[in-house]
């Protein structure tokens, strides 16, 4: 292994964030670089430093434009860090960006932003270090994007569970507080299916319709009976007014069994791309080990409660 590579494999074994720092050239057009290299200075005054390799192309930008913008990534921006570690002009192709009242370019979502000034540049060997002085900044909840070893990581939320005060439930007083988990789920579900169930009004499609046409789209053809069994658990399974409502709307096809009409898959695909939007908007504020837990608490506990519940999808 040369020097030069043994060097950076240990330097890579110091774990940073990432973050993207942006300004503008001369021509006033967007200009950001992925670095890694960023880190605190000073508190009084609010310093930040961060070093650009020499061969960077936007290095004139930062070196006249007079101040630059640090976006911190969250852990779900690591396609975002390789569009601007490319060398190239189109790194701000497909971002909302906007301009901040110092004229450089802000990207819409970070875990944390620092607005500077230049208020130093300093020769480092193959690098230029720029010190910034920070002249505003925000924070979010996001967790942070994390780089080691030359990979991506998650690190964990910010958010951190608080110990409960309070047990969740008083059966004496026939109240419950917010950590009553059973609580928690429910609410989970009635929030996070709320914007399909407003699509599902706006179509005149009731739930025992939804369930059926849901049930329908992942088994295929199923008999009335074995679709009434297997939505027993929902509180909504069909009766014949709904079979018949579905088939004169040509959301079914009814012979033997019943199967979803091509109409029918057709409107389920428009409402299951509402709860997929919703899914992707959560899941960014979760790490991939979070989001494992939740998977394996929520599969055990429909398996607890669902003993006599047929197999659903
Ligand atoms: C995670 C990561 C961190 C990086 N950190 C730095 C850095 O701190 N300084 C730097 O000069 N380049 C860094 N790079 C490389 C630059 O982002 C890359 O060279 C970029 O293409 C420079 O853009 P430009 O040539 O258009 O100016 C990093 C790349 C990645 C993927």
């Amino acid at each position: 292994m040369s020097e030069a590579f043994a060097f950076r494999n240990a330097l890579g074994q110091f774990a940073t964030g990432v973050t993207i720092v942006t300004t503008t050239d001369a021509d006033k057009a967007p200009v950001g670089v992925t670095a890694s290299s960023f880190n605190s200075v000073s508190l009084d005054p609010p310093l930040v430093l961060w070093s650009l390799a020499k061969t960077a192309h936007s290095m004139p930008a930062y070196q006249n434009s007079g101040g630059f913008n640090v976006h911190v990534l969250a852990a779900h921006q690591s396609d975002l860090s390789n569009q601007f570690a490319r060398p190239g002009d189109d790194k701000f192709a497909g971002i909302d960006w906007t301009l901040c009242d110092q004229g450089f370019p802000l990207l819409p979502e970070h875990a944390a932003l620092f607005r500077c000034r230049t208020h130093f540049q300093y020769e480092g060997g193959d690098h230029i270090i720029f010190v910034g002085e920070v002249i505003d900044f925000e924070t979010s909840d996001l967790p942070v994007l994390v780089f080691q070893g030359g990979s991506y990581a998650d690190a964990k939320s910010k958010i951190k569970p608080e110990a409960p005060t309070e047990p969740g439930i008083d059966l004496s007083r026939g109240q419950f507080t917010d950590e009553f988990l059973l609580y928690l789920i429910s609410r989970a579900h009635f929030q996070t299916s709320f914007p399909t169930r407003r699509a599902c009004q706006k179509l005149g499609m009731s739930e025992p319709e939804y369930f059926c046409l849901s049930l329908l789209s992942m088994n295929g053809s199923l008999p009335e009976d074995e679709i009434v069994y297997r939505l027993e658990h929902t509180g909504h399974s069909p009766d014949a007014e709904i079979f018949a409502r579905l088939d004169r709307k040509r959301w079914i096809t009814r012979g033997d069994t019943i199967s979803i009409s091509p109409e029918g898959r057709e409107t389920f695909i428009k409402l299951l791309a509402h709860s997929k939007a919703l899914e992707e908007q959560i899941l960014k504020h979760f790490t991939d080990e979070e989001l494992g837990q939740a998977a394996t608490f929520l599969k055990k506990i429909i398996d607890i409660t669902g003993s006599d519940i047929p197999e659903l999808w």
